[in-house]
């Protein structure tokens, strides 16, 4: 391998460079190393720390451990609770291969919770439904409610088996800023990374790049994720101008802790825990009459935000809402739901097993992502045509496989970024043996004048006392508290519309951003003020793309539009961000005929 400096940049070279170390980064390298293919992982944290260690409710397959369920209904929930905006091949292809994807992660090691005769234990959750929606099904596989903590750790150590350990790379306290690709081609041929501890770059070339780099819904007030999600994979693809796919449906999780957002598992409610206004009332059961608090989620946070709007919030604020679920009983829940107990016990002093937790809607996942085909290659599109991008795959949240739709059901997240991730890791590494691509091997002098000059020279400006003098948070604080309140759970167009000068503003206004800590060893203000333009760049594609959007769909739900409106907006959204840093939109219809299911045929949602 080579291993050359030139100035302060480091240049290696590998068969995949994968960005992002959480459950599809991995569930990637896994493959890759398996098929001996010299692997770098990069990422800003240890992969044990990334943000698929929160996840908590389970991970979705109809194995049929608890009650009878079939793919099938797995299918049909999944599409219906997309709203009818998912691809129906996708969505057959995810839950057909969901019970065999468990059973892999069972066969690695993965600790679920176990019933009585020793199966995987299954619980039930949002939207999951058994015989085409009649009744609730247990379909959420659980390990307690730590299930993305014991999927991500059995991950990683699959990684370090000794036929995988040799072929796989950690670069740990990474922060990877731009790719690469061929000007002729438009093939992915590498990635710049700022090397968060020792400071200078390094950059990754290699046949392959899989981003797996996460959510992004830090540019909430009220959000569920971790440090480390900025989006900086849609940026980096927005900024190689590349498309990203769906990006107005934004997922409000119902039950974030109240003031903090910390996620409270939708298990609580599948375990039999509800929620209730101020008047102690259990409100669910005017909005989803059949199945209550198990309603998918944007129905149920709708349910929530109705609840405070018409003056039925609780607290001094009348803001938010309460889950209850000390009538599960203390051993039950120290069992089932140790996790959730202690987060309500540290951030807001509830001990839940005697008293409700005061819970709101928290920004939680983004349906929509960087547009990927069924082998997880990334795509851009001619007209309706597919075109994938060659040598570059997405997988996890950060990618847009179109399994989810408009609203994606809970617990099928895990499943999507090891269903996803393995797909990606897998195609990229036939590509690379099968087809013997040429190795984008750029002489050194063309690195060092071309690849990464015009950020490595950002970089170092910050460090000289350029740009500007405005601080980082100025802009961040402002922006959370302006995509809160104009692009939540209920959307108007007005506010959308402000939104969009608002972040304009912003984007001006970062130029003028400086650095006031010049520490060359993990400096998180730099970080952080690569977090914050990732994020203007996200915030900007989904405002835009909603306000496009004359209809309400699953997350997204208008004033104006109140209704779904399949004859005009069954189609996909695809944004790219123009040289003139204007946001261009264009659209592709959503694919209706599954591989062998019959078509779903849209009808209205109710649950
Ligand atoms: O509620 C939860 O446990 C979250 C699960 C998910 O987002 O899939």
């Amino acid at each position: 391998m080579a291993d050359i400096s030139t100035g302060n940049v480091r240049v290696e070279e590998f068969d995949v460079v994968i960005v992002g170390a959480g459950g599809a980064g991995l569930a990637a390298a896994v493959q890759t190393g398996q098929a001996k293919l010299k692997t770098a992982v990069i990422s800003e944290v240890y992969p044990t720390r990334s943000h698929t260690v929160s996840a908590q409710g389970g991970i979705n397959a109809a194995l049929a451990n608890m009650d009878e369920d079939y793919w099938i209904w797995h299918m049909y929930d999944t599409v219906k609770g997309a709203d009818y905006l998912g691809d129906q091949d996708a969505i057959e292809y995810f839950t057909k291969n969901a019970p065999k994807t468990i059973l892999e992660l069972e066969h690695w090691g993965m600790p679920f919770s176990r019933t009585e005769e020793g199966k995987i234990y299954q619980r039930a959750f949002g939207g999951q439904m058994r015989n085409f929606g009649e009744d609730i099904a247990h379909r959420a596989c659980a390990v307690a409610d730590r299930s993305g903590h014991s999927l991500l750790h059995t991950l990683f150590e699959r990684t370090l088996r000794p036929d995988i350990a040799p072929y796989v790379s950690y670069y740990s306290e990474y922060y990877a800023m731009e790719l690469f690709r061929d000007e002729e081609t438009g093939a992915a041929v590498g990635v710049l990374a700022w090397d968060m501890v020792n400071g200078g770059f390094h950059l990754f070339i290699g046949y392959a790049v899989i981003f797996a780099t996460g959510g992004n819904t830090r540019n909430f007030r009220t959000n569920t994720n971790a440090h480390v999600n900025a989006g900086i994979g849609w940026t980096m693809c927005l900024k190689a101008g590349l498309p990203v796919k769906d990006p107005e449906f934004v997922q409000f999780h119902p039950t974030g802790i109240y003031g903090v957002g910390n996620l409270i598992t939708e298990g609580v409610r599948g375990e039999g825990g509800y929620l209730l206004n101020s008047k102690g009332e259990r409100f669910m059961k005017k909005y989803a009459p059949h199945v209550l608090d198990l309603a998918s989620r944007d129905v149920v946070s709708r349910s929530m935000a109705m609840e405070v709007m018409e003056g039925r919030g609780v607290g001094p604020k009348k803001d938010h809402c309460l889950l209850k679920l000390d009538h599960l009983g203390r051993d039950f829940i120290m069992d089932k739901l140790p996790g959730i107990w202690e987060l309500a016990y540290k951030f807001v002093g509830v001990d839940c097993t005697k008293e409700p937790i005061p819970v709101q809607p928290t920004a939680h996942y983004h349906m929509g992502g960087i547009p990927t085909n069924v082998n997880a290659e990334v795509v851009t599109y001619d007209g309706e045509k597919e075109i994938p991008v060659p040598g570059l795959y997405a997988a996890g949240e950060c990618a847009c496989p179109s399994v989810h739709g408009s609203n994606r059901l809970g617990c099928n997240s895990l499943l999507d970024l090891v269903v996803t991730g393995k797909l990606a890791g897998a195609n990229a590494a036939k590509w690379i043996i099968e087809d013997k691509p040429v190795f984008p091997n750029p002489p050194i002098e063309f690195v060092a004048d071309k690849y990464g000059k015009e950020t490595i020279e950002r970089v170092k400006a910050y460090f000289d006392g350029g740009p500007g003098t405005i601080k980082m948070d100025d802009i961040w604080e402002d922006m959370r508290d302006t995509m809160q309140e104009n692009m939540s759970v209920f959307r108007i167009e007005k506010m959308m519309a402000k939104e969009v000068e608002i972040l304009k503003g912003y984007e001006e206004k970062f130029k003028e951003v400086g650095l006031t800590d010049k520490s060359h060893t993990f400096n998180t203000e730099l970080a952080e003020i690569f977090d914050l333009e990732s994020l203007i760049y996200v915030s900007r594609v989904e405002t835009e793309a909603a306000l496009a959007r004359k209809e309400s769909r699953g997350a997204h739900s208008r004033d104006d539009y109140p209704e779904r409106d399949d004859a005009n907006w069954m189609k996909h959204t695809f944004a790219t961000m123009g040289k003139d840093g204007n946001v261009e939109i264009q659209y592709v219809p959503v694919r209706t005929k599954p591989l062998t299911a019959p078509t779903f045929q849209p009808k209205k949602r109710v649950y």
